[in-house]
């Protein structure tokens, strides 16, 4: 395969625009479009099709100063005040499911939220699945082995995350293609363009749907997450049902895409690289550091969640006016120059690595031993039972997804 780059990768495009001309050559390479941004400044202004102006914090240093910083508010505007359609709005539980969960709070509440999930997402909990995050890696591929041909994306990348993390709550494997059809509803719309039903229907069905789930687990607890939730909640936390709920949505939807698009992405990085290939085939105990390159390198996440400013903020000598929004551009933080020898170049042997996919502070991923569990094993598996993976030579050109949160394939055709 000849053309297999980043410059199909509209990064941004469709509900997200730019006041700045420059913005949008980041449709046409990430990597070199943060590079540029880099180097001309430390913060620069765009703003979003609704005129919200947001600064994208691209440099290591004032990454790590941004995501420490408490006048950086994660409580979002309220999306109700400002949409002009707001009565209808008020029906449907989209604006909760967004708006109370942790990674939308501030403390004390998001040390609230966070303390209740943390105390039931222990590491021993993750260490257990290791079995079964196995088997289920090994069930994806007896499907595909006698074929000769994958296609990675749809067939193992998404289908493994989601049976996890809908395992580790306790959500019937029966309704997993459902779970996953809501899951994709609620977030892939925006608020102001015309799917916005999509997302208002999905999630009334969804929060009808762990309303029984709960009143199930209540009278069958097991193991599972939504059940140890429960037990702790109703032992005296201070947490609304709406709390729970968002929870839910927030660990469904941060577990998933994620960690489906790692996969897909190192898959990719490592058959571009195939002397890196090779090296982790040949030592495969370098599985470790192979993923945590692979989450510098080709990491999933292009941009944090979005951050307000509370009050007006210098940032390397350039101040952040009250109100404005920030995205810190991880992507471009894990590649610059300054902090990493040789950036580009991936290398599972790396040891200046201490990167920020999983973000930094407060809000630091707090399913990071899980995902890296499930690259580990993803990856592991794959290369051990495909040994010679290639691409599709019938494939020219591979699309990346056009977001800019998320850096992801379409799709992945191999063969072997
Ligand atoms: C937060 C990345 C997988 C649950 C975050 C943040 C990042 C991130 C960058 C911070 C966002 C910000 O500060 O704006 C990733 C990546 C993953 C991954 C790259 C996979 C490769 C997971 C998984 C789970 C999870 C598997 C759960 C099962 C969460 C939660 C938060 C979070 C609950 C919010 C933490 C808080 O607000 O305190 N993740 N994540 N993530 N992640 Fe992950």
């Amino acid at each position: 395969m000849s053309v297999v780059n980043r410059s199909k990768c509209p990064v941004l495009s469709g509900s997200n625009q730019s006041e700045d001309p420059n913005f949008n050559v980041l449709t046409a390479n990430p990597d070199h479009f943060f590079k540029q941004l880099r180097q001309e400044g430390p913060v620069h202004r765009v703003a979003f099709e609704d005129g919200f102006p947001v600064w994208l914090v691209t440099r290591y240093d004032d990454v790590i100063k941004v995501l420490r910083d408490p006048r950086f508010t994660k409580v979002p505007v309220d999306q109700r005040k400002t949409n002009p359609d707001a009565g209808q709005e008020e029906e449907a539980p989209i604006y909760k499911l967004r708006e109370d969960h942790m990674l939308s709070k501030d403390a004390p509440d998001h040390t609230r939220l966070r303390t209740l999930v943390q105390n039931a997402f222990t590491p021993r909990l993750v260490q257990s699945l290791r079995p079964r995050i196995q088997q289920i890696a090994d069930e994806l591929l007896d499907k595909v082995q006698h074929r000769g041909k994958i296609e990675l994306v749809e067939e193992f990348s998404y289908p493994l995350p989601i049976s996890v993390i809908s395992e580790l709550l306790g959500l019937p494997v029966k309704d997993r293609e459902k779970v996953k059809q809501w899951s994709a509803d609620l977030v892939t719309i925006h608020v102001s363009d015309g799917n916005r039903n999509v997302t208002e229907i999905a999630s009334t069905h969804f929060v009808a749907y762990l309303k029984e789930a709960f009143d199930y687990r209540r009278a069958n607890p097991g193991d599972d997450l939504i059940s140890e939730m429960l037990r702790q909640r109703d032992q005296g936390d201070s947490l609304t049902d709406e709390e729970l709920y968002a929870m839910i949505f927030l660990l469904l939807i941060a577990g998933h895409e994620t960690t489906a698009h790692l996969i897909s992405n190192s898959i990719f990085t490592l058959l571009t690289n195939p002397e890196q290939l090779e090296l982790l085939q040949q030592e495969p105990q370098l599985i470790g550091a192979a993923v945590e390159e692979m989450l510098r390198h080709s990491g999933p996440v292009l941009t944090s969640s979005m951050r307000r400013a509370l009050v007006d903020v210098e940032v390397d000598g350039v101040t952040i006016p009250a109100g404005d929004g920030v995205l810190v551009v991880i992507a471009s933080a894990n590649m610059d120059e300054n902090k990493f020898h040789e950036p580009e170049t991936f290398d599972i042997r790396r040891t200046d690595n201490r990167h920020i996919t999983f973000g930094y502070g407060a809000h630091f991923c707090l399913g990071a031993a899980l995902a890296r569990m499930e690259a580990e094993i993803a990856i592991g598996t794959l290369l051990e039972r495909l040994p010679d993976l290639q691409f599709d030579p019938e494939v020219d050109v591979l699309e990346w997804r056009s977001n800019i949160l998320i850096r992801g394939l379409k799709k992945l055709p191999l063969i072997f």
